[in-house]
């Protein structure tokens, strides 16, 4: 089967690549320290065990988890033969661009160089690598836990071509998913840009007095129907990360009102389920 590169087994980089691994494509998982490593091994393993358990896999979990290569810190090493990387390290430009000019040098010709950020421009981070790569950078936005959520954005950056679009979505096809095209490289594209307004409205609220977390929580879930209410899904999605979305859209002019509520939990390092405290507490 056709290797994968995906660079980053963090929250987002272990799902994706579980998800290829389940798909059938060899996987290789790259991260800077075996700790890493070793703790995405174990979630995908978990992960598995719950999918088998529900019949949502049709292999032996063990067989899936074989696909999977742990590598540290050799971006080079894992596109060696590789048709598609995909990148989820952190939320650093300096970081990814560092990863796409290495995985241009060492990737095949055809190989395409695709980024999970959530938030940064796919046009910059293409700038990285030489002129006859460009067209084959783009955005593959997953959404968290990328095993369960039925979406992927695939955002077209200035130099992306129509082809590598179409082969994106052929790949997220073949993991399952839906996608949706954005083409236009927004801050924060679709998804991210519209719940930046929902975090910003609910913490207002709180940070006004006007209602609790939990009752807003509440409201979301019950009344708008929404599976998380935004708190318990910032604490989910990791208040870093969404303290670093903020941050990225205001630098790219994304016009809001960065809210108390949410800044200190950063600065307290308190980042949610990840850290064992956010908004709510976790055991
Ligand atoms: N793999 C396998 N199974 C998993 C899993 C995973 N990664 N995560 C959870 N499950 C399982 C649970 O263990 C549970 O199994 P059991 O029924 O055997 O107990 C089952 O899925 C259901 O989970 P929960 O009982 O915890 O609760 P749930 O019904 O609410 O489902 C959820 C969980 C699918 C995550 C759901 O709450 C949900 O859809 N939440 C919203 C998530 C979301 O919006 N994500 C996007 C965030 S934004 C983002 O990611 C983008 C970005 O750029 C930051």
């Amino acid at each position: 089967m056709p290797k994968i590169a995906v660079i980053g087994a963090g929250t987002m980089g272990h799902g994706i690549a579980e998800l290829f691994a389940i798909a059938g494509y060899e996987v290789a998982l790259v991260d800077i320290a075996e700790d890493f490593l070793k703790k995405a091994l174990q979630n995908i393993e978990w992960s598995l065990r719950k999918l088998a358990e529900k019949g949502q896999v049709k292999e032996d979990p063990s067989v899936i988890l074989s696909r999977i290569k742990p590598i540290v810190n050799d971006v080079c090493k894992a596109v060696e033969g590789a048709e598609l990387m995909v990148e989820a390290a952190v939320e650093n430009i300096d970081v990814k661009k560092k990863v796409f000019s290495e995985a241009d040098r060492c990737a095949p010709p055809n190989a395409i160089l695709a980024t999970n950020t959530s938030s940064l421009p796919i046009t910059e981070i293409a700038e990285a690598v030489r002129p006859e790569r460009k067209p084959l950078v783009v955005g593959m936005h997953f959404f968290n836990p990328p095993v369960l959520m039925p979406l992927v954005e695939i955002i077209k950056g200035a130099y992306t071509s129509d082809e590598t679009v179409k082969k994106i979505a052929d790949y997220a096809a073949k993991l399952g998913k839906q996608t949706v095209v954005v083409n236009k490289d927004v801050p924060g594209f679709i998804v991210n840009r519209i719940l930046a307004r929902v975090n910003e409205a609910a913490c207002w609220m709180v940070a006004r007095g006007e209602a609790t977390i939990q009752e807003v929580d509440s409201a979301l879930m019950y009344k708008a129907g929404l599976p998380m209410g935004a708190f318990i899904l910032m604490d989910y999605t990791g208040i870093d990360v969404v303290c670093f979305i903020g941050d990225a859209m205001l630098k790219r002019g994304f016009k809001s009102h960065p809210c108390p509520v949410i800044t200190q939990k950063c600065q307290e390092k308190k980042f949610g389920v990840k850290s064992g405290e956010g908004f709510y507490k976790y055991p």
